[in-house]
């Protein structure tokens, strides 16, 4: 529960935050949503978030590019299969689902490595199970169980430092300059630790 919970978990935040440096008019959407909604609080709460359509399409943008557990947990099945009509797959066989690559394939998405956030607000396309092009949790009966835990505390630790502060990358780096290798293994971060300054809004 608890690796399964907390490296996720940042390691999504640590990519939505770089994702944001690396597109501001992203950001800058963002936080106009989040202060326009939420102008007169200093703490947002789980209430305020109901209303905040591109937050939930900005992680959802997030999850589609940077799936924490890329290859999801590895599977056995557990009897024969015909898989779509032609592929046989015998009881016993090890079964590894690439979320990494589905949420990267040009046959469901149009511009596939662009960080579009946008591409979520006319879609119902979530990431719940139902939708396959979008697996970061998995599917099925071993599915993620902390699925709704996980996207609410994304959500609101999301809102709440953009809501608060405005952010920058030091030593004049730009957007574009940030290594965006990933890590190998079975989460998958920054390769690079992310450094950016956080200034009280003005
Ligand atoms: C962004 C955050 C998270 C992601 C992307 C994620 C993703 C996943 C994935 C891909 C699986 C395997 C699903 C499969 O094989 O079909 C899984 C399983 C699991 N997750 Fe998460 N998870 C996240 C957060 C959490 C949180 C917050 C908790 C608990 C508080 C949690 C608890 C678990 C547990 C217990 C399993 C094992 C379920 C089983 O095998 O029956 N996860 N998660």
């Amino acid at each position: 529960m608890f690796a399964a919970g907390t490296d996720t978990t940042y390691t999504v935040l640590d990519w939505a935050m770089t994702q944001l440096l690396r597109h501001p008019n992203a950001m800058k959407k963002l936080q106009d949503e989040v202060r326009c909604l939420a102008s007169d609080k200093t703490k947002l709460t789980e209430e305020d978030l109901v209303q905040m359509h591109y937050l939930k399409a900005v992680v959802k943008e997030t999850l589609r590019l940077h799936p924490p557990i890329p290859l999801l947990v590895p599977r056995e099945s557990t009897q024969d299969v015909k898989l779509m009509g032609y592929y046989d797959i015998a009881a016993g066989t090890p079964v590894i689902i690439n979320a990494w690559a589905i949420g990267r394939d040009p046959k469901s998405w149009d511009q596939p490595e662009e960080f579009i956030p946008e591409r979520f607000m006319s879609s119902s396309i979530d990431f719940k199970g139902q939708d396959f092009q979008l697996i970061p949790f998995g599917a099925g009966r071993r599915g993620c169980p902390g699925t709704v835990f996980a996207t609410a505390i994304i959500e609101l630790v999301l809102a709440n430092i953009v809501h608060q502060f405005d952010w920058a990358l030091p030593g004049g780096v730009t957007g574009q300059d940030l290594d965006m290798s990933e890590s190998a293994g079975l989460t998958s971060h920054r390769k690079v630790p992310l450094l950016a300054v956080a200034s009280p809004k003005e």
